[in-house]
């Protein structure tokens, strides 16, 4: 029988309980749901609420329900709907009438409210974790290719030389920001629900700030009908983990040209490739694809639950059970692919004499020679022409500007003397770079230190 059975004078059909019931997905919030239920119950016999003894029994029944639960003991029922109904039908079974004063002073709107934001607040700091886990591996792979010189692209077309080390700490201060705005999202998270009851509170004397305190929340909610209403933290959850996978599939993208043999820049561990059921030769960078592609699930996630609260009026609607689903899914692959994309970038090789090799083709040192002329005491858009006629040259001579003569220079310009050559040399094309930012040894030292400093903050 229904909790609620007593306004109906028939059962539910079959294909309504199919619908309805959401325990086959939020039965994964049982520990939360019973902690919550531990305060709640704790703070009904505090308040006389209830008396002090039953509240005890609640308690202690709760507490041999989740070891239980823990152990493998426990089925749930689809007759009971969900977590929050089939945690009390057992309390009830066991202790009795004392059981079915649990739910005095709260609604299953206020409880659900509030096992979501135990539930993703405690995933929220495992992704934290495993985010600085990344990161930690992102500043070691930068430190390991500090006079590694590779090309850097825009539009995917060799622009300018730069080192790995530059390169990786774009990833991690993308990475950095990843993880501050989980930590915002936690913060803004971290508000306690309960007693917001249906919607509108209760009569009854109860104390939100005991039950926050007990719960670990610094604040309550302050509006009872926002706090049963509003799934923004979800959301905001799945945005951060958006934007942040967004950044793991650019770095995945990258990762998979890098092992092509077009590229050649690394070489992925065995243990973090696949091989082919019908082309022997192959070693796959599945990891990386498979990073990127789980980027769309998780987009798809945020754009369930928009398109779910979209335009629903206040306050709770049974629509909100949508919820969680995608949430979870979300949370699911963000979790199960951080480890392995560190594993895999932690194992990866670099192969610096490929790297060195593409940046020596593609004229990326074009703009140094033009600012050569600059130096020189030439405006940079004369500069500009000239070095862009004696790149032109060279495409049609198959030479680079390093193996042009210095007849062949003087012929553009009269401005270019023999020093040129030191000025287009790649290492000090790159290390001339000082600027914050850059990519010198210095400037790169900095950019690496300041993730350091970020990190050690968080240990
Ligand atoms: N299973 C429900 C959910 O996830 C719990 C809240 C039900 N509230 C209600 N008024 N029917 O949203």
């Amino acid at each position: 029988m229904k909790a609620w059975s007593g306004r109906f004078e028939k059962t539910t059909d079959a294909l309504t309980d199919a619908l309805n019931a959401s325990i086959s997905f939020d039965s994964r919030m049982y520990a939360e749901d019973i902690t919550g239920s531990i305060a709640h119950a704790g703070m009904l016999g505090a308040q006389g609420i209830i008396e002090q003894d039953e509240a005890n029994k609640i308690i202690a029944c709760l507490k041999e329900i989740l070891d239980d639960i823990n152990a493998g003991k426990v089925e749930f029922t689809e007759e009971n709907e969900d977590i929050h109904m089939n945690i009390e039908a057992i309390l009830t079974e066991r202790i009795g009438d004392t059981g079915k004063r649990l739910h005095t002073a709260r609604s299953r709107n206020d409880q659900v409210a509030l096992d979501i934001r135990l539930y993703l607040k405690k995933e929220i700091k495992a992704i934290r974790e495993s985010a600085i886990a990344l990161l930690e591996t992102i500043v070691k792979k930068a430190e390991g290719g500090k006079d590694v010189i590779m090309p850097a692209y825009t539009h995917l077309q060799r622009a300018q030389p730069t080192t790995f080390a530059h390169y990786m700490m774009a990833y991690a201060n993308m990475l950095r920001r990843d993880i501050t705005r989980l930590e915002d999202c936690l913060e803004r998270m971290d508000e306690m629900p309960l007693g917001s009851g249906a919607l509108t509170s209760t009569t009854y004397p109860i104390d939100r700030r005991r039950v926050a305190a007990e719960l670990g929340f610094s604040r309550i909610t302050e509006n009872s009908i926002d706090g049963v209403s509003d799934r923004d933290f979800a959301l905001e959850l799945m945005s951060d983990l958006s934007i942040m996978m967004m950044h793991l599939s650019r770095f995945s993208e990258e990762i998979v040209l890098w092992c092509s043999w077009e590229f050649k820049f690394v070489e992925l561990d065995d243990a973090f490739a696949t091989g082919s059921s019908i082309m022997p030769q192959k070693k796959n960078p599945d990891i990386a694809e498979l990073v990127r592609g789980k980027t769309g699930r998780v987009y798809g996630s945020l754009i369930t639950l928009l398109t779910v609260m979209k335009a629903l009026p206040l306050a709770y609607n049974k629509d909100m059970q949508e919820d969680k689903e995608p949430v979870f899914d979300a949370v699911d692959t963000v979790r199960a692919c951080l480890p392995v994309f560190t594993a895999m970038l932690d194992t990866m090789t670099l192969l610096p004499d490929n790297m060195r090799a593409a940046a020596g083709r593609g004229f990326i040192n074009a703009t140094d020679c033009a600012d050569y002329l600059v130096k020189k005491g030439m405006p940079f858009r004369d500069a500009y022409k000239i070095v862009g006629r004696l790149v032109n040259y060279c495409i049609k001579n198959n030479k680079t500007l390093e193996t042009l003569t210095m007849e062949e220079y003087n012929a553009m310009s009269d401005t270019f003397d023999s020093d040129v050559y030191e000025y287009i040399n790649l290492e000090n094309c790159v290390n001339s770079r000082i600027a914050e930012g850059g990519p010198s040894l210095k400037s790169v030292e900095a950019q690496i230190a300041s993730i350091r400093a970020f990190l050690n903050d968080r240990m």
